[in-house]
């Protein structure tokens, strides 16, 4: 980092070695927000530098011209970190799982045995698209890549086990358009695979930013992106699974009911709201939507990291979301596999809660940094500040809570294709 004359920190231009050692600068003139974007992707990909990732994309865009049939993955979905498929080897070991570093298609055809694992649970690297007006080969590209991992999971999975991906939404570079990637995998998963969806689940992370800032900002087209998509997917439509198991605190007009008691009757919807619903079943069955927000400390796990000089890992989710499915989905001493490790969130969650585990990480830095995570894993993971502690609900607005002038507020001529004259960025 240098600073500019005005005292504020200006990044330097980058330096990569690439494959042959040595480099040249090339400068690159971008909008500022196309930038910041850019150098976000980079970083929650796994690039090292945003020259790694424009060269990634540079070599893909040249495969992408070879004639048919010579098609390779993209290399950012094959090696986010740029580095080959590895055979696997294990990285350590703790009191209830393991952890390999390398590639987890090959892990699960050599290491793991037939229907071994209870749950498969894990975050995917999100697809990576590219500039298309139409058509959707970023999705096929996304989905051919994921097969061999399905086939993986097909095998090692138990027929009564389940599979869950949470896999966040993308936009299309430089369209206010989103891609399909995350439904195309979903129904290939269903298709070729023979999965069943048993839920869909969605992600709700209130402290998500407003990105792409164009779209939602500066032009004022689209609103804040702040859902990722959670399938939860078994080989038979009934898997086990309980959701005694994560039971919420009642409402506070549901706990007026317990208290006061509720008079049978027939609902405007037709329904009959019986005088069971006057039983405490000593909590609420959650909805499908998990509001959580990706701002959980990870002090021991970041300590470790920047005390090993090891790169963090940029897209870890909260340990509330792999909690909330060890638990419904799976008993103590079952066993639980992540393919996609990264810092091995889900292998700290089941070594807290009493569940055997295997992770997997291609890049071995992560997997290095994530042996920061057991060093004490004596604790429960509700007693530590490493586990979801928040209990409070979080809020949300109904639609129109806010009353606003249509005239005073026009639509968007052209539905944003131009920008605004005088951008306003403040962030609605
Ligand atoms: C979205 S991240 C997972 C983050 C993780 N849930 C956490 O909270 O730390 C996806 C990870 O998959 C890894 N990955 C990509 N391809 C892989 C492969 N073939 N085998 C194992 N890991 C892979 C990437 O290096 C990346 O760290």
């Amino acid at each position: 980092m240098r600073k500019n004359g005005k005292g504020t920190k200006r990044k330097g231009p980058e330096r990569s070695q690439g494959a042959s050692g040595h480099s040249r600068e090339i400068a690159l003139k971008l909008p500022r927000d196309y930038s910041t974007e850019i150098r976000r992707r980079a970083s929650e990909l796994g690039y090292k530098t945003v020259s790694d990732y424009v060269l990634a994309l540079h070599r893909f865009r040249s495969q992408v011209e070879e004639p048919e049939g010579t098609y390779r993955p993209h290399p950012a979905l094959e090696s986010p970190a740029g580095l080959p498929p590895v055979r696997p080897r294990l990285a350590f070991e703790t009191k209830l799982g393991r952890v390999y570093s390398g590639d987890s298609a090959k892990l699960m055809r050599s290491e793991l045995e037939p229907q071994s694992v209870d749950l498969i649970l894990t975050s995917p690297p999100f697809g990576l698209v590219r500039r298309k007006d139409y058509g959707n080969e970023d999705a096929d590209r996304y989905v051919s890549w994921f097969e061999q991992f399905a086939e993986g999971f097909v095998r090692v999975l138990k027929p009564n086990g389940s599979l869950v991906i949470d896999i966040g939404g993308t936009w299309k570079p430089g369209l206010p358009t989103r891609s399909l990637y995350h439904f195309e995998l979903l129904i290939m998963l269903c298709r070729k695979f023979k999965f069943h969806l048993a839920q869909e689940f969605y992600w709700w992370n209130p402290a998500k930013l407003p990105t792409p800032a164009e779209w939602v900002n500066i032009r004022r087209i689209r609103v804040k992106d702040a859902i990722n998509c959670i399938w939860w997917l078994s080989l038979t439509p009934y898997p086990k699974a309980s959701n005694r198991r994560v039971l919420q605190p009642y409402s506070e007009s549901m706990r007026d009911l317990l208290k006061n008691g509720y008079k049978p009757k027939l609902r405007p919807s037709g329904h009959d709201i019986s005088d069971k619903f006057q039983r405490d079943n000593a909590g609420a069955i959650p909805p499908n939507l998990i509001a959580l927000a990706n701002t959980e400390s990870n002090g021991a796990y970041q300590r470790y990291c920047r005390a090993h000089g090891l790169k963090e890992h940029p897209a870890r989710f909260p340990s509330g979301i792999p909690a909330n499915f060890v638990k419904m989905l799976t008993d103590p001493g079952d066993v639980v596999f992540d393919p996609f490790a990264g810092s091995c969130v889900t292998g700290e969650v089941c070594e807290r809660l009493g569940r055997r585990w295997i992770c997997c990480e291609l890049d071995e830095q992560y997997v290095r940094g994530a042996k920061g995570r057991f060093r004490d894993t004596q604790a429960s993971i509700w007693a530590t500040g490493a586990g979801p502690t928040r209990t409070k609900p979080y809020e949300i607005y109904p639609p129109n809570a806010l009353i606003t002038n249509d005239r005073e507020a026009p639509l968007v001529p052209d539905g944003g294709r131009g920008r605004p004259k005088r951008p306003t960025s403040d962030g609605g």
